[in-house]
């Protein structure tokens, strides 16, 4: 039954690799209208959750809902065409294009021009076309990119190889986007940029949901907290439960960062 304070929940979700189990027996929710972290070690199964919810790599066993709705059967594009956007880990552009081109490539899963239709119909392509053009405008206004729109994407600094592939996604109007560690590899300027333009999109309506290393940007950000290891889900809460629990601190963050925050307390008493 729809929930609609629920966007996306994963019901028992199971990803076998041959003999190992990256994903097992996984279950959380994604609350409207907040930012929902995923957290945990190198290896312990985020991504591979990711690309369930994406389709891009489908369970073995369990459930994907999207607004209530089971999406487990349907292929990738169908997902984006419901609402679903996500960024990558490692960054999938076309290096050789233009950030406008890039992003206008990024708005074609909305729209209804077969190939087929394509070639037939030149008028409504070019019509098409200057649609796109116009969104990529907008959308490069919005995150901060306009004056890079011509630039070949290869020849950017990462930080804005980044936030092209956010504006890529945003170009398919999504109501959910998925962020596989979107600051990894951002100096911290590039960093505290993106958790600004983050929180707009954000304020926009959009839902988050996170994957990320860096503690800070995970504190600043997210409403709700689920923390995995070795594909087992050890917790869950909003980041001041997660901080002080010991089973995170032990698997995840260690004791240095407990001795850190108890450091960051005694100084701001
Ligand atoms: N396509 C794949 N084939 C085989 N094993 C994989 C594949 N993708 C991921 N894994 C394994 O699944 C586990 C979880 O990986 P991943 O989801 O990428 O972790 P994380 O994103 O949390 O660092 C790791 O042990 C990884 O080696
Ligand atoms: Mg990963």
């Amino acid at each position: 039954m729809d929930n609609p304070e629920v966007v996306l929940e994963v019901l028992d979700l199971v990803k076998r690799f041959d003999g190992l189990v990256a994903v097992d027996h996984l279950n959380f929710k994604v609350r409207r209208g907040k930012i929902h972290a995923l957290i945990g070690p190198n290896g312990a199964g985020k991504t591979t959750t990711v690309n369930m919810i994406t389709g891009e790599n489908p369970q073995t066993e369990g459930d994907v809902l999207f607004e209530g709705k089971s999406i487990s059967g349907r292929p990738v594009y169908a997902r984006a065409q419901m609402g679903i956007g996500r960024t990558f880990q490692n960054i999938k552009l076309f290096s050789a294009m233009t950030v406008t081109e890039n992003l206008m490539i990024g708005g074609q899963s909305k729209t209804t021009q077969s190939l087929l239709k394509y070639l037939a119909d030149f008028r409504s392509a070019r019509k098409e076309e200057r649609h796109l053009r116009e969104k990529a405008k907008e959308v490069l206004n919005f995150i901060g990119m306009y004056q890079y729109r011509d630039e070949i994407v290869n020849n950017l600094a990462y930080g804005r190889q980044k936030m092209t592939e956010l504006g890529r996604t945003l170009m398919g109007e999504p109501k959910l986007i998925l962020l596989d560690e979107p600051a990894a590899g951002l100096n911290p300027s590039e960093r505290k940029e993106f958790i600004e333009i983050i929180q707009k999109v954000f304020e926009t309506g959009v839902d988050m949901f996170l994957i990320e290393h860096n503690m800070d940007v995970v504190m600043n950000l997210s409403h709700d907290i689920t923390v995995l290891n070795f594909g087992c889900k050890i917790a869950e809460g909003n980041p001041k439960e997660i901080l002080v629990n010991e089973e995170v601190i032990s698997a995840y963050l260690g004791e240095g960062y407990r001795r850190k925050m108890a450091k960051g307390a005694e100084g701001n008493a």
